[in-house]
């Protein structure tokens, strides 16, 4: 059978009914690659769960699948979020594909090209608020609890249901639990969605184990690791632009639970480990997702991973998001020349290739 997206293939874990109007863009089953080279230098045995697979592009289409169908159940006319890019990508298309309309706040300067362009052209109505991501989910949170607008953010508790569904993919495409996972964390839905899953999964026995779950931080917008609210939260990594996360408490359950960590990557980390997924792995990712690797390749340069450790390290967004960070953080540019052969013939003489 086809592939239908994540509600037909997790139903029976999942909060919906024969009644429940399926709303889908088929997301779900992204692959699981094999980092064959980064395994080698990491000395584990890593995988690239590469969400960036979705149809818009990140796995927030997991959790708003179930979401945007329940609020069709439930008759929602209009559905709304703040966002860093993502969420509202994926909350816009859905609603699209529901023929509900799509109400979204967004940082104004602050998300990334190709993130705004989606919720534009998927008809969303999108307000881009001189203030940060925090500002505007409280915003959110406030209008949509006092009108009739039904909330999608990740407080949305069918969100989380939705995104759970990544971690039993993992499951079923491995064969096996793996013995850590690893993330990177914003307003800390995800950690708390996999945790959630892995548990689930698990207890019904379609999982040997759960594995430790690693949440990585950009340094600039760290409030989880350094345990307080950051209050102008900066980083490369704009998805995860967040100073006062919605889900703290259920990354710390994720983290106290499987005896995970949480800790910071610094913005050059973030983009080292941008650039060599790409380069070793044919892997276009972005930034974001970036900051899980990043975190990865610094836990094994300490010796955390004990020898031929199962990996698997979660890239949460396409990179065709965000090009022009990868122009100017990585300070890549072609090189322009006159069209003739002896021109191009001396640049592959240059980097030895004739
Ligand atoms: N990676 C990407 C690409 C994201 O877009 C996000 C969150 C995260 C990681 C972090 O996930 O928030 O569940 O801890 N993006 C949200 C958005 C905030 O609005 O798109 P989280």
């Amino acid at each position: 059978m086809i592939w239908q997206g994540v509600i037909r293939a997790y139903a029976p874990f999942l909060p919906v009914t024969g009644k429940t109007p399926i709303v889908t863009l088929y997301e779900g089953n992204t692959i699981l690659l094999s980092a064959s080279h980064l395994s080698a230098r990491l000395r584990i045995n890593l995988y690239l769960k590469f969400e960036g697979q979705n149809p818009t592009g990140s796995f927030k289409d997991r959790g708003m699948t179930v979401a945007v169908s329940k609020a069709l159940e439930n008759k929602a006319r209009a559905v709304m979020c703040a966002s860093t890019g993502n969420t509202s990508a994926s909350a816009a298309a859905l609603a699209a594909r529901a023929g509900i309309k799509c109400v979204v706040l967004v940082p104004d300067g602050y998300i990334a090209l190709g993130k705004l362009a989606q919720a534009l052209i998927y008809g969303a109505e999108v307000i881009a608020i001189q203030g940060n991501f925090d500002a505007a989910l409280q915003l959110v949170r406030k209008i949509t609890q006092e009108h009739s607008l039904t909330l999608v953010n990740s407080l949305n508790p069918h969100r989380i249901e939705g995104q759970k569904t990544a971690a039993f993919e993992i499951c079923d495409q491995l064969g096996f639990a793996p013995d850590y996972l690893a993330l990177p964390v914003g307003n800390a839905g995800n950690i708390t969605a996999y945790w959630k899953g892995f548990k689930e999964y698990a207890s019904a026995g379609r999982a040997n184990q759960t594995p430790r779950m690693l949440g990585f931080q950009a340094a600039g917008a760290a409030p989880i690791v350094r345990g307080e609210v950051v209050p102008e939260p900066q980083t490369v990594a704009t998805a995860i632009r967040i100073g006062n996360p919605a889900s703290w408490q259920g990354a710390r359950q994720a983290l106290q639970e499987s005896k995970g960590r949480i800790e910071m990557v610094t913005d050059e980390e973030i983009v080292a480990a941008y650039q060599l997924v790409a380069r070793e792995e044919g892997l276009f990712v972005e930034p974001a997702s970036a900051a899980a690797l990043a975190g990865v390749i610094k836990l094994a340069n300490q010796d955390f991973f004990p020898p031929a450790s199962q990996v698997v390290c979660v890239m949460t967004g396409h990179g065709l998001k965000d090009p022009d960070t990868t122009l100017q953080t990585c300070h890549l540019q072609p090189t322009v020349v006159p069209a003739r052969e002896e021109r191009i013939l001396s640049i592959l003489e240059k980097i030895n290739v004739l």
